[in-house]
């Protein structure tokens, strides 16, 4: 954005209050305007637009009274509000297309693997070979981490919450590297974002096998990074773990999957915890923090639950009619974004069938497959424009992967782990980025004088 878009013409306008948006001297594509008229001076601004988008700062001008603050624009829950520029992933939910730095996601997940696309997204480009036989061996050989590590996770109750356990060792790992906080120095982050790509899924076997009451199972760097994670979860006392290539890929497309799905909100909370220039593992357990909840990354736990509680296909009309009644919602589908099927979730589709042949197929797969044709039948869903979502598959590879509900969130944080460091490297090297504070109205009390407590009702 141009620096001097804060001057903004100011003239005497009509009263009627009018927003007006006018095209710039190149036409209908060129620079951009809008004029309002605040109705309660009469005065007139004629302000910038670019790219879609007013900048909020430029409301301030705006005021009655010189003295005034200005005004602000009110959005509770962002809902129409840019926080950044970002060229790392983009998402047309009308469509239902979803691309990082430009790649489509189906052509990713057919080509690609989770580390590549992770450099992708951190990079800004595909490595050449060379890059990427460095990038991954760099990672590999961070896969360990500290003993203390280790003996920190002992201290966690037989059954903490793996992801309460994934958020508190994160954090940790700053306590490990204290140099990580020295962000402005580039390689520093460099190192911070390897080892967190690195350890990641081995905090996350800790957590897991904390859970199951079993010893915890170092990396085998001969394993690539979904087998590795496998081996790390699943290892029992035979001398090499060799992960099945069918369940390893799934695996590596599922984190694909769940690399980066632009400003959601755990990535907001890391952008906005990175904006006070902590280093990238408090910044990252932020981000955890945010997943862990139900809204966001717990709804394929749902998804799954309300799969069981259906049970067969015959259940599905009855289940169906209480959802248009409003008695519950049909878990899985719709979304904020899409308005259309969830590419993410067609993708997930193909891989069932590989994971179930290996562990044998779950009876619910029937029940997800009617409930979503007879859905995709009913105006009820079409009008809405609600579909399938990422969710709706993603609960029955997990179970089938033996994994107890509490570990989706954590799976989910594995492969977004990625996306949040590179939102997070974007943010520290964004020279119009700062700390990251909202404004508020204010609606409480003002100039009370203090009540001693005796004499309060
Ligand atoms: N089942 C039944 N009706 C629904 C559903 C659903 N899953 N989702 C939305 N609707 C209806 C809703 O009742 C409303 O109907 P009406 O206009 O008659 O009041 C209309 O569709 C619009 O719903 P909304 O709540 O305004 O839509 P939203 O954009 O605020 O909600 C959502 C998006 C994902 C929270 C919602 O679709 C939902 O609750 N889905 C089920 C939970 C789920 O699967 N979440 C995972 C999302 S994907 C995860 C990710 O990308 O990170």
């Amino acid at each position: 954005m141009s620096p001097d878009r804060s001057t903004v013409e100011q003239q005497q306008g009509t009263s009627d209050g009018e927003l007006r948006q006018s095209a710039g001297e190149n036409g209908a594509s060129g620079p951009s305007t809008l004029s309002v008229t605040d109705n309660r001076t009469g005065k007139s601004y004629e302000l910038p637009i670019e790219d879609g988008t007013l900048r909020a700062t430029d409301l301030r001008q705006i005021k009655v009274d010189p003295d005034e603050f200005g005004l602000m624009s009110y959005d509770p829950a962002y809902m129409n509000t840019a926080s950044c520029r970002s060229a790392i992933t983009y998402i047309d939910g009308d469509a239902g297309i979803l691309q990082h730095r430009g790649y489509p996601i189906e052509q990713l997940c057919e080509h690609s693997s989770y580390l590549e696309v992770a450099y992708l997204l951190i990079n800004g480009k595909l490595p050449t070979q060379a890059e990427l036989t460095d990038w991954v061996d760099e990672i590999t050989i961070h896969t360990f981490v500290h003993e203390n590590v280790k003996d920190f996770m002992q201290g966690f109750r037989y059954d903490a919450n793996p992801m309460g356990m994934l958020v508190a060792s994160v954090g940790a790992l700053s306590t490990f590297y204290p140099d990580a906080n020295k962000i402005k120095e580039e390689r520093v982050r460099a190192i911070q974002i390897i080892r967190l790509l690195a350890k990641m899924p081995t905090l996350a076997a800790f957590a897991f096998r904390h859970n199951m009451g079993q010893p915890y199972v170092y990396p085998d760097n001969d394993l690539e990074y979904a087998g590795n994670f496998l081996g790390m979860m699943y290892k029992m006392t035979e001398l090499k773990y060799r992960p099945d290539p069918r369940l390893a890929r799934a695996l590596d497309v599922l984190f694909i999957l769940h690399a980066d799905h632009e400003q959601n909100a755990s990535t907001s909370a890391v952008r906005s915890v990175g904006s006070t220039q902590v280093d990238p593992y408090s910044a990252v357990a932020a981000g955890v923090a945010a997943l862990y909840g139900p809204l966001h990354g717990g709804a394929n736990e749902q998804a799954l639950r309300m799969l069981k509680r259906i049970e067969t296909v015959e259940n599905i009309p009855a289940f169906l009619e209480g959802v248009k009644a409003g008695n519950e919602r049909l878990m899985g589908f719709g979304h904020r974004v899409y308005k259309n099927y969830d590419p993410r979730a067609r993708i997930i589709r193909k891989y069932l069938d590989d994971v179930f042949e290996v562990r044998g197929k779950s009876p619910l797969l029937d029940v997800a497959t009617e409930l979503e044709k007879r859905a995709l039948d009913d105006e009820y869903f079409t009008s809405r424009k609600l579909y399938p979502n990422v969710d709706f598959y993603s609960g029955l590879i997990y179970e089938a992967l033996g994994l107890p509900v509490a570990m989706f969130p954590v799976m989910f944080a594995i492969g977004r782990t990625s996306g949040w460091i590179a939102q997070w490297k974007e943010l520290v090297e964004d020279p119009e980025q700062k700390i990251a504070r909202p404004r508020q109205i204010y609606t409480g009390d003002r100039d009370l004088d203090y009540v001693p407590i005796e004499q309060r009702g």
